[in-house]
């Protein structure tokens, strides 16, 4: 029998409908032997009676402070601003290695309580590619809102929904026009997402990837109506699109969403706005003549919580019971010490 036990929390922020691990998964780690506590939450896209059925112990939200101290505790995203001393092991995304706001203050709160986190960002195989992501997700949504409003039919505030839901707007109603899409980034897991949402609205867009973009042909680009940005970058790149192309009195390019979101560092390939759009505005217009109007939406798999949260928990869930015991969650751990040595917040 594993002695692990993990502990599945609440998550604080109460948009956020998705969680790490489903009911499903939950009653295979229960089964390989692990003990798995889970937190009560109104908002979790699963009810805790699933988690219940598939053999979980249920207590109340937040109430992993008082967890047992070898108890594993696992969410997304952030924690809530109390306790002071993190004493625990956590599993979420902790935004907290690359100097964001609030980074040195969680990395404290872990060095006073001797607690450690396991940054989900940074469970990678040997090569360093990401073992869990919700990139698919993302690159669906963000090609679907871009449709939808390009074709007038994207309602404000956004709300989280099913894939059923959003696929039955985006099918293209008879006497509509084929849009003519771009996506960049087209082999990654955001442009896989965009390129199979682009699909269901009846586009066969252009798909280019680092081969196509070395040699960036710009007349091409704007010559697209509709372009949705999935690149990860990690170097300086040509910018895809300029002040100067926003002018360009022929571009036919009118609705841009920006999937990869990354305002202000210095590798962002689309410099031509700097605050990101959200639930309650998606769509920002950043310029008249012609039109062209941008969605940069930094969370958009919460949108779709029941599959964003499937595919996670699907690629996450079988290295649970492996916790802590060398290979991926050893780099996971190298990294956060590091980073605290780093800081100066441990010794070493
Ligand atoms: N907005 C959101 O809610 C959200 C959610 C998840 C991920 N993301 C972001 O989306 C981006 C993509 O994530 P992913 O998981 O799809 O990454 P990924 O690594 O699976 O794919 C990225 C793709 O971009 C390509 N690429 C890199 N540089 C390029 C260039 N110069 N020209 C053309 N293609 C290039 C790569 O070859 C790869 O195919 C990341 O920046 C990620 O942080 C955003």
């Amino acid at each position: 029998m594993s002695e692990l036990h993990l502990w599945l929390r609440h998550e604080t922020r109460t948009t956020e409908r998705r969680t790490p691990v489903v009911p499903a998964d939950a009653g295979r780690l229960v089964g390989s032997g692990v003990t798995l506590t889970v937190e009560e939450s109104p908002q979790r896209i699963f009810p805790v009676e699933e988690y219940e059925a598939a053999g979980c112990r249920i207590v109340p939200a937040g109430s992993w402070t008082g967890a047992p101290p070898r108890a594993v505790v696992v969410g997304l995203k952030e924690l809530p601003d109390e306790p002071a001393e993190l004493r625990h092991r956590h599993v979420f995304f902790g935004h907290a290695y690359k100097e964001q706001p609030g980074a040195r203050a969680l990395l404290t709160r872990f060095a006073a309580g001797g607690g450690a986190l396991f940054d989900l960002e940074y469970l990678v195989d040997e090569h360093g590619r990401r073992l869990a992501a919700f990139g698919h997700w993302a690159g669906y949504v963000g090609a679907a809102l871009a449709v939808l409003h390009h074709r007038g039919r994207l309602t404000a505030p956004l709300r989280p929904t099913s894939k059923e839901e959003l696929d039955e707007a985006l099918r293209p109603v008879p006497g509509e026009d084929r849009l003519d899409a771009l996506v960049i980034g087209a082999l990654g897991r955001s442009g896989v997402g965009a390129r199979a949402a682009l699909a269901e609205a009846g586009a066969a867009p252009t798909c280019w990837d680092v081969a196509e973009t070395r040699d960036l042909d710009r007349a091409a680009l704007l010559a697209h109506e509709l372009m949705v940005n999935t690149v990860l970058t990690t170097g300086p790149v040509t910018p895809f699109l300029t002040d100067k192309d926003l002018d360009e009195p022929g571009r036919r390019l009118r609705t841009v969403c920006d999937v990869t979101c990354d305002v202000g560092s210095p590798y962002n390939v689309l410099p031509v706005y700097d605050t990101v759009t959200d639930w309650t505005d998606p769509v920002r217009r950043l310029h008249e003549r012609p039109v062209l109007d941008l969605v940069a939406i930094d969370n958009l798999p919460s949108l779709l919580p029941r599959e964003a949260s499937r595919d996670f928990s699907a690629a996450l869930a079988p290295r649970l019971p492996a916790f802590a015991s060398g290979g991926e969650w050893e780099r996971c751990r190298d990294r956060f010490d590091e980073t605290c040595r780093a800081l100066g917040l441990t010794e070493g």
